[in-house]
């Protein structure tokens, strides 16, 4: 008679990998988490990611480190893809996607609201960075090895995939940590950290699968409410904010200047798009009861516009210049920012977006880049195109629907745009800024670093946004 078979002598045919490579027979012939104790822990998990994307989106605006802004839109947005995911996977498990806006636990509002209303970047960073993700990747991994890989194999995938992407947000955040908190700062948090710490204790941990230690928890930071700071704020690279000396469309559309300096101006368009990542952080943080599609999404572009900076600050050290000697102001915005609703705000947005798609928009500007000759520059305004043909196809689905076509959506745009008339004698005359033209600085710098000698005409260059139309439709538009 021939031995039982157990799964540890089970083979598979030829030895071949088993269960479709999920898992060894063993590994799956146990027990894991029912369908109820998966999704209830699979809540706890979009619950942390719903308030993680709160958090990273809420305080961009604010920020003044050009890193952080970036950082914390980039960390938005991967955190709105994983609650996509999960809301999916609950989808999936005999639960319409009900009960996903509710709070698991008192206490993981309480968490999640301290580290929204930190006061200084020093406590969002250790408590994001250091406490947040660090449980929530505990608990994913948690969830790895209570579940059982082969008949819960989809919500292991959805585990799987954002781990990945939570270690990478902690180890972005860690080395932010070390560059910007000291030990004796780090160790002056160390009574709001524990107070998160008896928070996670008091839910049974960020899943909820342990149990609650049954003590209470008190609000530090978050006794008053936190309120949303619609006002950008900047590092100190970035200076003389309202200045308007620089007409930057009327270089690019002028057919006597050369391709290459016009390059060299769009990336500082580029870099300028830092701007909207601020002013949309403040649409989605005051924008409440829309399907989750939408947060999605205008996180994602929102996300897109930070690239579109960035890709602004590798092209101007790609080409020898110190970007910090121009001026990337914060004038739209600071306006729209503090003189529009968010509805006002999403309408030009739309508007300008729009204006970009036609032939002399974005197709225009990659066509520039690719006639400078530096393929850098082709290579960003190709991607950069495409994004901006995204963003118009997503101002399509959430922006037009308000309205009772596309004409009405487009004449609101308009008229909301309008409404900001030029500030630049305002500023000029209120001492905030002499509009310096600083371009002649950025070419020269540009023109040591390609062995050139400066065009005189190029170099000329003076006009400013004073003289054009009243309001701002035809200037500085950012997207
Ligand atoms: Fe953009
Ligand atoms: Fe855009």
């Amino acid at each position: 008679m021939s031995e039982p078979i157990t799964p540890a002598t089970y083979q598979s045919y030829r030895g071949l990998p088993t269960l479709a490579g999920l898992a060894t027979i063993a590994e799956a012939a146990k027990p894991g988490l029912s369908v109820e104790a998966c999704v209830a822990r699979l809540k706890h998990y979009h619950y942390a990611f719903l308030r993680l994307h709160e958090i990273f989106t809420a305080r961009i605006t604010a920020e003044p480190i050009y890193e952080l802004k970036t950082g914390f839109s980039h960390h938005a947005y991967l955190c709105a893809e994983h609650v996509q995911a999960l809301r999916t996977r609950v989808s999936e498990m005999r639960e319409p996607p009900l009960g996903l806006e509710e709070v698991p636990h008192p206490a993981l509002q309480v968490f999640f609201e301290e580290i929204l209303a930190a006061p200084t970047t020093a406590e969002l960073l250790a408590g994001l960075y250091d406490v947040a993700l660090p449980a929530l990747d505990a608990a994913l991994g948690r969830h790895a090895r209570d579940t059982n890989p082969l008949t819960d194999a989809p919500s292991l995938r959805a585990c799987r995939f954002a781990r990945l992407e939570v270690a990478d947000m902690i180890e972005f955040g860690g080395r932010c940590r070390e560059c910007l908190v000291d030990d004796a700062a780090r160790h002056a948090l160390t009574p709001w950290l524990e107070l998160l710490q008896r928070c996670l204790a008091a839910a049974g941990g960020l899943d909820g699968a342990g149990d609650p230690s049954g003590e209470p928890v008190e609000r530090m930071h978050s006794v008053k409410p936190y309120v949303y700071d619609p006002v950008p704020r900047r590092d100190e690279r970035f200076h003389d904010l309202w200045n308007q000396g620089v007409n930057a469309e009327s270089f690019l559309y002028n057919p006597d200047v050369p391709p290459r300096p016009k390059a060299l101006m769009m990336l500082f368009k580029r870099l300028r798009e830092i701007d909207v990542p601020e002013m949309m952080a403040s649409i989605i943080a005051q924008t409440k009861g829309k399907p989750w599609g939408y947060y999605r999404d205008m996180s994602r572009q929102l996300w897109d516009e930070a690239r579109h900076a960035m890709m602004g600050e590798v092209g101007f050290v790609s080409n020898g210049v110190d970007w910090t000697r121009a001026r990337i102001t914060h004038n739209w915005s600071m306006r729209l920012n503090t003189e529009c609703t968010p509805m006002e705000r999403h309408a030009v947005l739309y508007f300008i977006e729009q204006g970009l798609m036609t032939k002399t928009g974005k197709r225009y500007e990659w066509e520039v880049g690719v006639a400078s000759g530096d393929p850098l520059m082709a290579t960003i305004q190709d991607y950069d195109w495409a994004d901006e043909v995204l963003h118009a196809a997503l101002g399509r689905e959430w922006y037009v629907p308000q309205f009772a076509g596309l004409r009405e959506a487009l004449d609101y745009g308009d008229r909301c745009w309008s409404k900001i008339l030029s500030n630049w004698r305002t500023v000029l005359e209120g001492g905030l800024t002499r509009h310096e033209n600083w371009w002649p600085d950025i070419y020269l710098q540009a023109c040591r670093a390609w062995g050139q000698q400066p065009d005189p005409r190029v170099l000329a260059f003076s006009e400013t946004y004073e003289g054009q139309r009243a309001d701002l439709k035809t200037v500085s538009a950012s997207a």
